[in-house]
């Protein structure tokens, strides 16, 4: 039988880690924190470690109840115009499907469901063989975008990218600082074969991903939480820009990682390198020419959107 966790905090350059349940944060003070980003464990998928008090070894009900313990404690250490980033997909298991991403929606309280934005993983895993020849094999992951506020007073960068053919866009309201990097991310995952024995973790999301959100909703300085911090992700890309990271993480095994990931160096990425549209490995099926929508004269120049 796995022991309890006794709570114990570290800080690593300059950003907190606490080993303890996140269903409690204790550690924490009510109103102190502006954003929450994070990836909770999927519902009977992963073992992380040996601890009773992980998530996710329950029936799906206990797994629903326990994240919304979690969501809870979020919503009272976070100020009222905070952010709550989930990243999170559906789950099969024995023939049925759990679309966790939606039942968190539905059951969650106090915060607003404000925004759905989209993970696409170009190298994510096929499908499992039972489901090999009966489904697509699924390129996406969910982010479930919540405000405590009424969705207005929240902080907001939009990332913008250079736009590709400006000089042929005639209309007068384009934004010069760009458009707009839109609601599709092409990020590879970290997935290497042998990712278990290099002694990393076996769902860390990627540094890109984490960036992009910091970026959109938080300011330098802000403080920055993830309640399941895994290898410490979420903490590595918050001191690399400046904010200040608060991280739960039940598996006190993961202490070496985490303090070598959030110690490494690392560089906040072009918002280009992001865009499915500019990717420079992106193909699509036709390659087709298209006609541009926004010619005035009638006169719309071949362009290939995709080159
Ligand atoms: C999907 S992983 C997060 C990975 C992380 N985003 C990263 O980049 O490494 C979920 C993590 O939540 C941890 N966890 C599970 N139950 C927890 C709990 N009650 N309190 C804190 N952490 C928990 C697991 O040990 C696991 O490391």
């Amino acid at each position: 039988m796995a022991e309890t966790i006794v709570p114990f905090e570290i800080d690593v350059a300059g950003q907190r880690v606490i080993f303890s349940n996140s269903k409690h944060m204790e550690n924490v003070d009510a109103g102190s924190v502006n954003l929450v980003v994070t990836s909770p464990p999927y519902w009977n998928l992963k073992d992380y470690g040996d601890s009773d008090e992980e998530i996710g070894a329950g029936s799906y009900e206990e797994y629903l109840d326990d994240l919304n313990r979690v969501w809870d404690e979020c919503y009272r250490v976070c100020d009222d115009d905070a952010v709550l980033v989930i990243n999170i997909n559906s789950r099969r298991s024995k023939g049925e499907f759990y679309p966790i991403a939606f039942d968190i929606v539905a059951r969650m309280q106090g915060w607003r469901f404000w925004d759905h934005n989209i993970w696409y993983i170009p190298n994510a895993l096929p499908q499992p063989n039972a489901y090999r020849e009966r489904l697509l094999d699924n390129k996406f992951e969910s982010l479930l975008v919540f405000t405590k506020g009424d969705g207005k007073s929240y902080h907001f960068s939009k990332p913008r990218v250079p736009q590709k053919y400006a000089q042929a866009d005639t209309r007068d309201n384009k934004n010069s600082n760009g458009r707009c990097l839109g609601n599709i991310l092409r990020i590879p995952a970290y997935r290497p074969p042998n990712i278990k024995s290099m002694g990393y973790h076996v769902a860390a999301f990627p540094e890109e991903l984490v960036a992009f959100l910091i970026e959109s909703y938080s300011r330098p300085g802000n403080i920055i939480l993830d309640p399941f911090l895994g290898s410490g992700t979420t903490l590595k890309v918050a001191r690399v820009m400046g904010r200040s990271g608060i991280g739960y993480e039940v598996h006190e095994e993961y202490r070496d990682l985490i303090e070598r990931r959030i110690s490494e160096n690392w560089e906040v990425p072009d918002w280009k390198d992001l865009d499915i549209l500019h990717s420079a490995t992106m193909k699509t099926g036709t390659g087709k020419p298209r006609k541009a929508q926004f010619a005035k004269n009638g006169k719309a120049p071949e362009i290939n959107l995709f080159e």
